[in-house]
Protein backbone atom coordinates (compact mmCIF):
# COMPACT_ATOMS: atom_id res chain seq x y z
CA UNK A 1 0.00 0.00 0.00
CA UNK A 2 1.04 3.78 -0.99
CA UNK A 3 1.36 4.61 2.90
CA UNK A 4 3.51 7.59 3.15
CA UNK A 5 3.34 7.56 6.85
CA UNK A 6 6.43 9.22 7.26
CA UNK A 7 4.39 12.76 5.18
CA UNK A 8 1.55 12.55 8.14
CA UNK A 9 4.40 11.53 10.99
CA UNK A 10 2.24 8.47 11.27
CA UNK A 11 3.89 5.52 12.37
CA UNK A 12 1.25 3.15 12.25
CA UNK A 13 -1.76 2.65 11.52
CA UNK A 14 -4.50 4.53 13.97
CA UNK A 15 -6.67 3.08 16.26
CA UNK A 16 -8.38 5.91 17.15
CA UNK A 17 -12.07 6.33 17.79
CA UNK A 18 -12.02 9.55 15.25
CA UNK A 19 -9.31 8.98 13.16
CA UNK A 20 -10.26 11.55 10.69
CA UNK A 21 -9.87 14.35 13.19
CA UNK A 22 -6.67 12.85 14.63
CA UNK A 23 -5.05 12.89 10.94
CA UNK A 24 -6.94 16.38 10.38
CA UNK A 25 -4.78 17.81 13.65
CA UNK A 26 -1.35 17.32 11.48
CA UNK A 27 -2.60 19.53 8.74
CA UNK A 28 -2.10 17.39 5.48
CA UNK A 29 -1.83 19.49 2.76
CA UNK A 30 -2.69 17.11 0.41
CA UNK A 31 -5.91 14.89 0.31
CA UNK A 32 -5.83 12.14 2.77
CA UNK A 33 -7.55 8.62 1.97
CA UNK A 34 -8.33 6.46 4.59
CA UNK A 35 -8.82 3.06 4.56
CA UNK A 36 -10.52 0.19 6.48
CA UNK A 37 -9.77 -2.92 5.86
CA UNK A 38 -12.00 -4.45 8.76
CA UNK A 39 -15.15 -2.96 6.47
CA UNK A 40 -14.47 -4.86 3.08
CA UNK A 41 -13.54 -7.42 5.73
CA UNK A 42 -16.99 -7.40 6.89
CA UNK A 43 -18.49 -6.58 3.44
CA UNK A 44 -17.23 -9.89 2.12
CA UNK A 45 -18.09 -12.39 5.06
CA UNK A 46 -21.41 -10.82 4.54
CA UNK A 47 -21.76 -11.85 0.90
CA UNK A 48 -19.91 -15.21 1.10
CA UNK A 49 -22.32 -16.35 4.08
CA UNK A 50 -25.43 -14.66 3.27
CA UNK A 51 -25.64 -14.52 -0.57
CA UNK A 52 -27.69 -18.20 -1.97
CA UNK A 53 -24.57 -18.89 -4.55
CA UNK A 54 -21.08 -17.65 -5.51
CA UNK A 55 -19.80 -13.79 -5.34
CA UNK A 56 -17.13 -12.71 -7.61
CA UNK A 57 -15.72 -9.35 -7.01
CA UNK A 58 -15.72 -7.02 -9.42
CA UNK A 59 -12.51 -5.38 -9.37
CA UNK A 60 -13.09 -2.56 -11.54
CA UNK A 61 -14.79 -0.65 -8.70
CA UNK A 62 -11.84 -0.85 -6.71
CA UNK A 63 -8.57 -2.59 -7.96
CA UNK A 64 -6.71 -2.13 -5.33
CA UNK A 65 -3.96 -4.99 -4.31
CA UNK A 66 -4.54 -4.71 -0.68
CA UNK A 67 -8.34 -4.44 -1.18
CA UNK A 68 -8.32 -7.89 -3.73
CA UNK A 69 -5.92 -9.27 -0.81
CA UNK A 70 -8.66 -8.31 1.98
CA UNK A 71 -11.52 -9.84 0.17
CA UNK A 72 -9.39 -13.22 -0.53
CA UNK A 73 -8.96 -13.64 3.21
CA UNK A 74 -12.40 -13.25 3.81
CA UNK A 75 -13.26 -15.70 1.83
CA UNK A 76 -14.06 -14.35 -2.08
CA UNK A 77 -12.20 -16.67 -4.36
CA UNK A 78 -13.66 -15.66 -7.85
CA UNK A 79 -13.37 -12.72 -9.62
CA UNK A 80 -15.04 -10.44 -11.78
CA UNK A 81 -11.97 -8.81 -14.92
CA UNK A 82 -12.90 -6.38 -17.48
CA UNK A 83 -9.58 -6.24 -19.11
CA UNK A 84 -6.32 -7.79 -19.65
CA UNK A 85 -4.64 -5.70 -17.08
CA UNK A 86 -7.41 -6.63 -14.70
CA UNK A 87 -6.55 -9.84 -15.70
CA UNK A 88 -2.45 -9.32 -15.11
CA UNK A 89 -3.34 -7.61 -11.67
CA UNK A 90 -5.63 -10.20 -9.91
CA UNK A 91 -3.72 -12.90 -11.67
CA UNK A 92 -0.06 -11.57 -9.78
CA UNK A 93 -1.97 -10.35 -6.48
CA UNK A 94 -3.87 -13.64 -5.60
CA UNK A 95 -2.40 -16.33 -8.05
CA UNK A 96 -5.08 -19.06 -6.54
CA UNK A 97 -7.67 -17.22 -7.50
CA UNK A 98 -10.56 -18.00 -10.32
CA UNK A 99 -10.87 -14.84 -13.18
CA UNK A 100 -14.15 -14.35 -14.98
CA UNK A 101 -14.10 -12.40 -17.89
CA UNK A 102 -17.33 -10.74 -17.71
CA UNK A 103 -16.34 -7.82 -20.31
CA UNK A 104 -18.63 -8.40 -23.56
CA UNK A 105 -16.33 -6.96 -25.98
CA UNK A 106 -13.07 -7.75 -25.69
CA UNK A 107 -9.73 -8.13 -27.62
CA UNK A 108 -9.05 -11.15 -29.24
CA UNK A 109 -5.59 -10.75 -27.70
CA UNK A 110 -6.84 -10.28 -24.18
CA UNK A 111 -8.71 -13.15 -24.56
CA UNK A 112 -5.90 -15.46 -26.24
CA UNK A 113 -3.57 -13.88 -23.02
CA UNK A 114 -6.45 -14.52 -20.91
CA UNK A 115 -7.08 -18.35 -21.61
CA UNK A 116 -3.38 -19.60 -22.51
CA UNK A 117 -1.41 -17.85 -19.98
CA UNK A 118 -3.55 -17.01 -17.04
CA UNK A 119 -6.21 -19.81 -16.99
CA UNK A 120 -9.47 -17.97 -17.63
CA UNK A 121 -12.12 -19.68 -18.68
CA UNK A 122 -15.37 -18.06 -18.29
CA UNK A 123 -15.87 -15.25 -20.74
CA UNK A 124 -18.84 -12.91 -21.15
CA UNK A 125 -20.90 -12.19 -24.60
CA UNK A 126 -23.45 -10.64 -26.06
CA UNK A 127 -23.39 -11.27 -30.02
CA UNK A 128 -21.91 -14.14 -32.44
CA UNK A 129 -19.00 -12.22 -33.44
CA UNK A 130 -17.76 -12.44 -29.96
CA UNK A 131 -18.40 -15.68 -29.91
CA UNK A 132 -16.36 -16.80 -32.84
CA UNK A 133 -13.74 -13.91 -31.65
CA UNK A 134 -13.36 -16.31 -28.27
CA UNK A 135 -13.50 -19.23 -30.03
CA UNK A 136 -10.70 -18.10 -32.52
CA UNK A 137 -8.85 -16.82 -29.56
CA UNK A 138 -8.95 -19.95 -27.41
CA UNK A 139 -8.52 -22.44 -29.99
CA UNK A 140 -12.00 -23.71 -30.00
CA UNK A 141 -11.12 -24.40 -26.28
CA UNK A 142 -13.69 -27.17 -25.11
CA UNK A 143 -13.68 -26.08 -21.38
CA UNK A 144 -15.18 -22.80 -21.46
CA UNK A 145 -18.32 -21.57 -19.23
CA UNK A 146 -19.84 -18.34 -21.66
CA UNK A 147 -22.25 -16.28 -20.18
CA UNK A 148 -24.74 -14.47 -22.77
CA UNK A 149 -25.48 -11.11 -21.24
CA UNK A 150 -29.04 -10.43 -21.79
CA UNK A 151 -30.25 -6.25 -21.97
CA UNK A 152 -32.12 -6.07 -18.75
CA UNK A 153 -33.57 -2.53 -17.69
CA UNK A 154 -32.21 -0.15 -15.07
CA UNK A 155 -35.41 1.59 -14.29
CA UNK A 156 -34.39 1.35 -10.55
CA UNK A 157 -31.04 1.47 -10.09
CA UNK A 158 -29.21 5.29 -9.90
CA UNK A 159 -26.23 4.54 -12.98
CA UNK A 160 -28.16 2.99 -16.11
CA UNK A 161 -26.12 0.26 -17.41
CA UNK A 162 -29.06 -0.62 -19.94
CA UNK A 163 -27.51 1.47 -23.74
CA UNK A 164 -24.43 -0.10 -24.51
CA UNK A 165 -24.61 -4.29 -23.37
CA UNK A 166 -26.53 -6.98 -23.54
CA UNK A 167 -28.52 -9.18 -26.20
CA UNK A 168 -32.36 -7.68 -27.19
CA UNK A 169 -34.67 -10.92 -26.40
CA UNK A 170 -35.20 -10.88 -29.83
CA UNK A 171 -32.07 -12.00 -30.76
CA UNK A 172 -31.26 -14.54 -27.32
CA UNK A 173 -32.82 -17.30 -28.64
CA UNK A 174 -29.89 -17.60 -31.53
CA UNK A 175 -27.32 -16.98 -29.32
CA UNK A 176 -28.09 -18.76 -26.64
CA UNK A 177 -28.03 -21.74 -29.44
CA UNK A 178 -24.80 -21.00 -30.53
CA UNK A 179 -23.03 -20.47 -27.58
CA UNK A 180 -24.88 -23.78 -26.00
CA UNK A 181 -23.18 -25.86 -28.87
CA UNK A 182 -19.65 -24.46 -28.01
CA UNK A 183 -19.55 -24.24 -24.11
CA UNK A 184 -18.90 -26.82 -21.68
CA UNK A 185 -20.98 -25.08 -19.28
CA UNK A 186 -23.64 -22.06 -20.42
CA UNK A 187 -24.60 -19.58 -18.53
CA UNK A 188 -26.90 -15.67 -18.43
CA UNK A 189 -25.72 -13.27 -16.98
CA UNK A 190 -27.26 -9.28 -16.98
CA UNK A 191 -26.53 -5.93 -14.84
CA UNK A 192 -29.80 -3.68 -13.31
CA UNK A 193 -27.33 -1.23 -13.37
CA UNK A 194 -25.16 0.15 -10.43
CA UNK A 195 -27.36 1.26 -7.16
CA UNK A 196 -30.12 -1.03 -7.70
CA UNK A 197 -32.59 0.91 -5.30
CA UNK A 198 -35.43 -2.22 -4.82
CA UNK A 199 -35.13 -5.86 -4.98
CA UNK A 200 -37.49 -5.35 -7.65
CA UNK A 201 -35.17 -5.16 -10.41
CA UNK A 202 -33.64 -8.30 -9.77
CA UNK A 203 -36.99 -9.76 -9.77
CA UNK A 204 -37.84 -8.46 -12.83
CA UNK A 205 -34.33 -9.22 -14.92
CA UNK A 206 -35.16 -13.07 -13.76
CA UNK A 207 -38.20 -12.68 -16.02
CA UNK A 208 -36.13 -11.71 -19.01
CA UNK A 209 -33.78 -14.91 -17.85
CA UNK A 210 -36.80 -17.38 -17.61
CA UNK A 211 -38.04 -15.96 -21.15
CA UNK A 212 -35.27 -16.27 -22.64
CA UNK A 213 -34.56 -19.98 -20.96
CA UNK A 214 -37.90 -21.06 -22.47
CA UNK A 215 -37.29 -19.77 -25.58
CA UNK A 216 -33.96 -21.11 -26.46
CA UNK A 217 -35.28 -24.56 -25.09
CA UNK A 218 -30.94 -24.98 -23.85
CA UNK A 219 -29.92 -26.29 -20.81
CA UNK A 220 -28.23 -23.54 -18.45
CA UNK A 221 -25.57 -23.86 -15.86
CA UNK A 222 -24.98 -20.77 -14.55
CA UNK A 223 -27.44 -17.97 -13.69
CA UNK A 224 -24.99 -14.59 -13.06
CA UNK A 225 -27.45 -11.62 -11.53
CA UNK A 226 -24.23 -9.39 -12.24
CA UNK A 227 -23.79 -6.57 -10.03
CA UNK A 228 -25.78 -3.50 -8.78
CA UNK A 229 -25.79 -4.38 -4.77
CA UNK A 230 -26.00 -1.04 -3.42
CA UNK A 231 -24.47 0.97 -0.44
CA UNK A 232 -26.01 3.99 1.42
CA UNK A 233 -25.48 7.72 0.46
CA UNK A 234 -27.71 10.69 1.56
CA UNK A 235 -30.67 10.26 0.01
CA UNK A 236 -30.20 7.12 -1.24
CA UNK A 237 -31.24 4.46 1.44
CA UNK A 238 -31.74 0.94 0.35
CA UNK A 239 -33.98 -1.91 1.80
CA UNK A 240 -31.50 -4.40 3.25
CA UNK A 241 -29.14 -6.67 1.42
CA UNK A 242 -30.49 -9.59 2.71
CA UNK A 243 -33.94 -8.87 0.75
CA UNK A 244 -32.02 -8.92 -2.55
CA UNK A 245 -30.98 -11.73 -1.32
CA UNK A 246 -34.67 -13.68 -0.84
CA UNK A 247 -35.92 -12.18 -3.78
CA UNK A 248 -32.76 -13.59 -6.00
CA UNK A 249 -33.10 -16.66 -4.38
CA UNK A 250 -36.56 -17.27 -5.19
CA UNK A 251 -36.64 -16.81 -8.54
CA UNK A 252 -33.53 -18.81 -9.24
CA UNK A 253 -35.22 -21.48 -7.34
CA UNK A 254 -38.38 -21.33 -9.66
CA UNK A 255 -36.26 -21.12 -13.40
CA UNK A 256 -36.45 -24.54 -15.47
CA UNK A 257 -32.65 -24.97 -14.73
CA UNK A 258 -31.19 -28.20 -13.41
CA UNK A 259 -30.61 -28.76 -9.95
CA UNK A 260 -26.97 -28.53 -10.55
CA UNK A 261 -26.96 -25.01 -11.81
CA UNK A 262 -25.30 -22.37 -10.15
CA UNK A 263 -26.23 -18.50 -9.03
CA UNK A 264 -23.87 -16.32 -9.09
CA UNK A 265 -23.15 -12.40 -8.36
CA UNK A 266 -20.83 -10.25 -9.27
CA UNK A 267 -20.89 -7.27 -6.55
CA UNK A 268 -18.90 -4.21 -6.87
CA UNK A 269 -20.08 -1.37 -5.02
CA UNK A 270 -21.54 -3.28 -2.08
CA UNK A 271 -18.18 -4.78 -1.49
CA UNK A 272 -15.90 -1.51 -1.36
CA UNK A 273 -18.01 1.76 -0.50
CA UNK A 274 -16.82 1.50 3.12
CA UNK A 275 -13.62 0.71 2.53
CA UNK A 276 -12.20 3.95 2.23
CA UNK A 277 -12.91 7.55 2.95
CA UNK A 278 -10.74 10.97 1.88
CA UNK A 279 -10.10 13.77 4.28
CA UNK A 280 -9.69 17.11 2.01
CA UNK A 281 -9.15 20.53 3.03
CA UNK A 282 -10.98 24.09 2.50
CA UNK A 283 -8.80 25.95 0.66
CA UNK A 284 -11.16 28.80 0.12
CA UNK A 285 -14.78 29.92 0.90
CA UNK A 286 -17.20 31.70 -1.26
CA UNK A 287 -20.44 31.85 0.16
CA UNK A 288 -22.15 28.78 -0.24
CA UNK A 289 -18.95 27.57 -2.46
CA UNK A 290 -15.74 25.76 -0.69
CA UNK A 291 -13.01 25.28 -2.64
CA UNK A 292 -11.70 22.02 -1.66
CA UNK A 293 -8.06 20.29 -2.79
CA UNK A 294 -9.60 17.09 -4.52
CA UNK A 295 -12.36 16.79 -7.34
CA UNK A 296 -13.88 15.31 -10.48
CA UNK A 297 -10.67 14.60 -11.40
CA UNK A 298 -9.89 12.66 -8.41
CA UNK A 299 -11.55 10.80 -6.34
CA UNK A 300 -15.19 12.45 -6.86
CA UNK A 301 -15.78 12.00 -10.34
CA UNK A 302 -18.98 10.50 -9.07
CA UNK A 303 -20.13 13.61 -7.06
CA UNK A 304 -18.89 16.00 -9.96
CA UNK A 305 -20.54 13.84 -13.10
CA UNK A 306 -23.59 12.45 -11.90
CA UNK A 307 -24.04 14.86 -9.27
CA UNK A 308 -23.33 11.64 -6.41
CA UNK A 309 -24.36 12.87 -2.91
CA UNK A 310 -21.33 11.48 -0.67
CA UNK A 311 -21.58 11.95 3.54
CA UNK A 312 -19.40 14.92 4.77
CA UNK A 313 -18.09 15.88 8.17
CA UNK A 314 -16.09 18.98 9.44
CA UNK A 315 -13.25 17.54 11.10
CA UNK A 316 -13.31 20.32 14.06
CA UNK A 317 -12.33 19.60 17.78
CA UNK A 318 -13.99 21.02 19.85
CA UNK A 319 -17.27 20.34 17.33
CA UNK A 320 -18.69 23.55 15.84
CA UNK A 321 -22.47 23.97 17.68
CA UNK A 322 -23.39 26.00 14.17
CA UNK A 323 -26.61 24.92 12.43
CA UNK A 324 -25.80 23.01 9.09
CA UNK A 325 -25.90 24.91 5.85
CA UNK A 326 -26.12 23.64 2.13
CA UNK A 327 -22.80 23.70 0.45
CA UNK A 328 -21.03 22.74 -2.60
CA UNK A 329 -17.78 22.11 -3.77
CA UNK A 330 -15.14 22.92 -5.99
CA UNK A 331 -12.18 20.78 -7.07
CA UNK A 332 -8.45 22.33 -7.17
CA UNK A 333 -8.39 22.05 -11.09
CA UNK A 334 -9.07 25.15 -13.38
CA UNK A 335 -11.62 23.08 -14.92
CA UNK A 336 -15.13 25.00 -14.42
CA UNK A 337 -16.30 21.10 -14.52
CA UNK A 338 -14.34 20.39 -11.82
CA UNK A 339 -18.15 21.40 -9.25
CA UNK A 340 -20.08 19.04 -7.55
CA UNK A 341 -23.47 20.66 -6.74
CA UNK A 342 -24.46 18.38 -3.93
CA UNK A 343 -25.72 19.47 -1.69
CA UNK A 344 -23.46 18.92 0.75
CA UNK A 345 -24.30 19.91 4.33
CA UNK A 346 -21.79 21.32 6.41
CA UNK A 347 -21.78 23.62 9.99
CA UNK A 348 -22.50 27.04 8.47
CA UNK A 349 -18.78 28.51 10.12
CA UNK A 350 -16.90 25.89 8.16
CA UNK A 351 -13.93 28.23 6.87
CA UNK A 352 -10.35 28.26 5.19
CA UNK A 353 -8.33 25.94 6.54
CA UNK A 354 -10.84 23.73 7.57
CA UNK A 355 -10.84 19.46 7.43
CA UNK A 356 -13.63 17.83 5.91
CA UNK A 357 -14.35 13.60 5.80
CA UNK A 358 -16.04 12.67 2.48
CA UNK A 359 -17.70 9.35 3.47
CA UNK A 360 -18.51 6.00 0.81
CA UNK A 361 -15.48 6.65 -1.29
CA UNK A 362 -14.10 3.04 -1.93
CA UNK A 363 -16.07 2.53 -4.93
CA UNK A 364 -15.38 3.88 -7.76
CA UNK A 365 -13.78 6.87 -5.91
CA UNK A 366 -9.61 6.62 -5.73
CA UNK A 367 -10.36 3.76 -9.17
CA UNK A 368 -11.05 6.77 -11.02
CA UNK A 369 -8.09 9.40 -9.61
CA UNK A 370 -6.05 11.42 -12.26
CA UNK A 371 -3.43 13.76 -11.73
CA UNK A 372 -4.76 16.02 -13.92
CA UNK A 373 -3.75 19.64 -13.11
CA UNK A 374 -0.66 18.27 -11.28
CA UNK A 375 -3.49 17.60 -8.70
CA UNK A 376 -4.03 14.11 -6.98
CA UNK A 377 -2.42 12.20 -3.73
CA UNK A 378 -1.64 9.17 -2.81
CA UNK A 379 -1.30 9.67 1.16
CA UNK A 380 -3.13 7.00 2.71
CA UNK A 381 -3.77 5.67 6.00
CA UNK A 382 -5.14 2.38 7.49
CA UNK A 383 -8.00 3.42 10.23
CA UNK A 384 -9.88 1.14 12.22
CA UNK A 385 -13.26 3.42 13.59
CA UNK A 386 -16.41 3.08 11.54
CA UNK A 387 -17.05 4.25 7.52
CA UNK A 388 -19.25 7.02 8.08
CA UNK A 389 -22.43 4.97 6.52
CA UNK A 390 -22.92 1.12 6.62
CA UNK A 391 -25.43 -1.33 5.80
CA UNK A 392 -23.21 -4.40 7.05
CA UNK A 393 -23.27 -2.41 10.57
CA UNK A 394 -26.90 -1.95 10.79
CA UNK A 395 -27.46 -5.65 9.41
CA UNK A 396 -24.88 -6.85 12.75
CA UNK A 397 -27.19 -4.93 14.87
CA UNK A 398 -30.49 -6.25 13.82
CA UNK A 399 -28.59 -9.85 14.34
CA UNK A 400 -27.96 -8.72 17.94
CA UNK A 401 -31.29 -7.64 18.96
CA UNK A 402 -32.75 -10.33 17.66
CA UNK A 403 -30.77 -12.52 20.44
CA UNK A 404 -32.51 -13.59 23.57
CA UNK A 405 -30.90 -13.11 26.54
CA UNK A 406 -31.71 -15.89 28.75
C1 LIG B 1 -20.14 -6.74 -15.82
C2 LIG B 1 -20.18 -6.00 -14.53
N1 LIG B 1 -20.29 -6.68 -13.38
C3 LIG B 1 -20.32 -6.07 -12.18
C4 LIG B 1 -20.22 -4.69 -12.08
C5 LIG B 1 -20.24 -4.08 -10.72
O1 LIG B 1 -21.38 -3.34 -10.53
P1 LIG B 1 -21.75 -2.70 -9.10
O2 LIG B 1 -20.57 -1.92 -8.68
O3 LIG B 1 -22.95 -1.89 -9.39
O4 LIG B 1 -22.04 -3.83 -8.17
C6 LIG B 1 -20.13 -3.91 -13.25
C7 LIG B 1 -20.07 -2.45 -13.18
O5 LIG B 1 -20.00 -1.73 -14.11
C8 LIG B 1 -20.11 -4.58 -14.51
O6 LIG B 1 -20.00 -3.88 -15.65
Amino acid sequence: MHEHHSALGLATALRNADSGVAIAKLSPVQPVTLIRPHAATRAARFFVEKFPGRTLYAVKANPSPELLQTLWDAGVTHYDVASIAEVRLVARALPEATLCFMHPVKAEEAIREAYHTHGVRTFSLDTIDELEKIMRATGDATDLTLCVRLRVSSEHSKLSLAAKFGVDPAEAKALLFAARQAADALGICFHVGSQAMTPDAYAQAMERVRAAIVEAAVTVDVVDVGGGFPSVYPGMEPPSLEAYFAVIHRAFESLPISYSAELWAEPGRALCAEYSSLIVRVERRRGSELYINDGAYGALFDAAHIGWRFPVRLLREPESEVRDHPFSFYGPTCDDLDHMAGPFELPADVQAGDYIEIGMLGAYGSAMRTAFNGFGSDETVIVADEPMASLYAEADERLSSNVVTL
